[in-house]
């Protein structure tokens, strides 16, 4: 598959199978994280990896979507900003979320790329995530996804045309 088809098969995946994820497979994933760039090289991220047979009800008060438990696993990327690289000379603009996106981007498109569904999760409950990840301070839950094999399919692409959001100048 090349980039072009890769990008095009990957979509939100809101349904689940319980199959297990090959550890070869997460592997693949978590490689991709840990290759992704990173502002100034910094890698101030962690990725955590839960099980989720039998921490259902717990995981739902993070995300409340049926979906979200379906999967066999979950994916968390949380940013340690103290380690982030930040734009001191000029606004002191911290870079840790953007790192996160990166990472998360590079997780999403290997399973992608392995038959793997997930889903960007950003409306999740911060506090909830802190208690079930049992995050020290310092550590910051940003974005979510399950991981597992799809039982949905794509739906068309509703995107903006280009002309809407590019300006050539
Ligand atoms: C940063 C970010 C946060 C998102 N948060 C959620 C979410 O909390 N719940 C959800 O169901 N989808 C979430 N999504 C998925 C988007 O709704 C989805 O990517 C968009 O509608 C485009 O559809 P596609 O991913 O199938 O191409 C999020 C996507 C991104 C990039």
């Amino acid at each position: 598959m090349d980039f072009g088809e890769l990008i095009a098969k990957r979509y939100s995946v809101r349904a689940y199978k319980a199959d297990p994820v090959p550890e070869e497979l997460l592997g693949r994933v978590l490689e991709a994280a840990r290759v992704a760039p990173t502002a100034a090289n910094r890698q101030p991220f962690l990725v955590y990896v839960v099980r989720t047979a039998g921490r259902e009800e717990e995981l739902r008060k993070v995300y409340h979507r049926p979906w979200f438990t379906q999967a066999p696993l979950v994916l968390c990327v949380c940013t340690v900003p103290a380690q982030a690289w930040v734009r001191i000379k000029f606004d002191s603009k911290c870079y840790a979320d953007v790192d996160a996106a990166i990472v998360m981007d590079h997780m999403i498109l290997a399973a992608a790329e392995a038959g793997l569904g997930t889903c960007w999760i950003a409306d999740f409950n911060p506090a909830a995530a802190r208690e079930v990840l049992e995050l020290p301070e310092g550590v910051e839950p940003v974005l979510f996804t399950p991981l597992g094999f799809p039982t949905d399919g794509p739906k068309p692409k509703e995107r903006k045309p280009l002309a809407e959001l590019v300006r050539r100048i």
